[in-house]
């Protein structure tokens, strides 16, 4: 039976990777869907034009009229791509988890309802079973809905992310200009985990090809995907290079010692940042093997400063 595959944050940095590596493996032998709450959307109508059909929907639509569940009913996957969308909570810990709980719980429910999925691949955070003992609501979150994934009928497989290098894109968590990259690591000399959107993409495509009606390759597993341990100052240096800059790129962190000093101010944010100082994602050698399998020529960080092509900052 040919793969109806259906993506969740098709519009984003995951999902987008995603939909473009798929497009790319399976051309035209599987048919793809895309969940967006706004078809109108420059990201969305890219997709359309792509021959990626749009599914519209709200996942926090609690309302038993909420349309997304007859949508992707009448999508009937039988692939999907599963992701949650984490808020920070400003002064309150875990203020969002229980609504990205529910809102991942209740696409588990519309998915099972369909009763033509077959094979779900979620994307999750390394380190997420640390989540309690670290005091991160937003890791703890992402270990109870991959509990839930697991309690379901539906075969699948747990993607569990670093820090992404897509981040530097994204105005709220990093930036890039002529002589400066902002990220999340807190100073030049820390050390940090990170992968691209574009090797989850890979490993979605690789978990998707390698399951059939009868078998499921990497069904039941959990795996870290993490590239390369950077320095802010060694991602700098791998910068000035692809944009051929002669002046020094000055590196900055996106919480500064003045915003971490206020712990109360974005609770969750802070605790996230004290663990990856302290203790550091969880990736380990047979990590790294696991990673290869899936993703056998994974992005270095100029690998990804170069995909960026016109979007760097001249
Ligand atoms: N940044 C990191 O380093 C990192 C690392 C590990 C894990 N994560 C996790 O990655 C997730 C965010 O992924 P991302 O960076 O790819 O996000 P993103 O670029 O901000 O994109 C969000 C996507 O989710 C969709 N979306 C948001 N709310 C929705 C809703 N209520 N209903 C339906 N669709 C919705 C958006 O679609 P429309 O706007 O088109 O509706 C968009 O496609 C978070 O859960 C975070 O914890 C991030």
């Amino acid at each position: 039976m040919s793969k109806r595959i259906l993506i969740f944050g098709a519009t984003g940095k995951q999902g987008g990777a995603v939909a473009r590596e798929l497009l790319s493996a399976f051309g035209g032998s599987a048919t793809l869907y895309a969940v967006t709450r706004n078809s109108t959307s420059p990201a969305a109508q890219k997709l359309e034009q792509q021959g990626v059909n749009l599914v519209i929907g709200d996942m926090e639509d609690a309302r038993p009229e909420s349309t997304l569940k007859a949508a992707i009913a009448d999508a009937k996957p039988t692939h999907v791509f599963l992701m949650s969308n984490e808020k920070v909570g400003t002064f309150s810990k875990g203020s969002f988890c229980t609504q990205e709980l529910a809102a991942a719980n209740r696409m588990l429910d519309f998915l099972e309802a369909c009763g033509t999925v077959q094979y779900i691949a979620m994307s999750s955070v390394a380190g997420c079973h640390q989540g309690a003992r670290y005091s991160m609501p937003n890791f703890k979150v992402k270990e109870d809905i991959e509990a839930a994934l697991k309690s379901r009928g539906m075969k699948w497989t747990v993607l569990r992310l670093v820090t992404l290098m897509d981040n530097f894109v994204d105005k709220e968590l990093g930036g890039l200009t002529r002589t400066s990259v902002t990220g999340l690591a807190n100073n030049s000399a820390m050390e940090m985990w990170y992968v691209s959107c574009r090797d989850l993409g890979v490993a979605v495509a690789t978990c998707f090809a390698k399951s059939s009606d009868t078998s499921c390759e990497y069904h039941g597993k959990t795996i870290n995907l993490a590239s390369q341990k950077l320095s802010g100052a060694e991602i700098c240096s791998a910068y000035a290079k692809v944009i051929g800059a002669e002046a020094k790129v000055k590196y900055t962190p996106v919480m500064g010692p003045c915003l971490m000093s206020m712990g109360f101010i974005m609770p969750d944010f802070v605790a996230m940042h004290r663990y990856w100082e302290k203790v550091g994602y969880p990736i380990e050698a047979p990590d790294q093997e696991d990673f290869k399998e899936l993703v056998p020529e994974p992005w270095t960080i100029e690998d990804y400063f170069r995909s960026l092509g016109d979007r760097i900052p001249m």
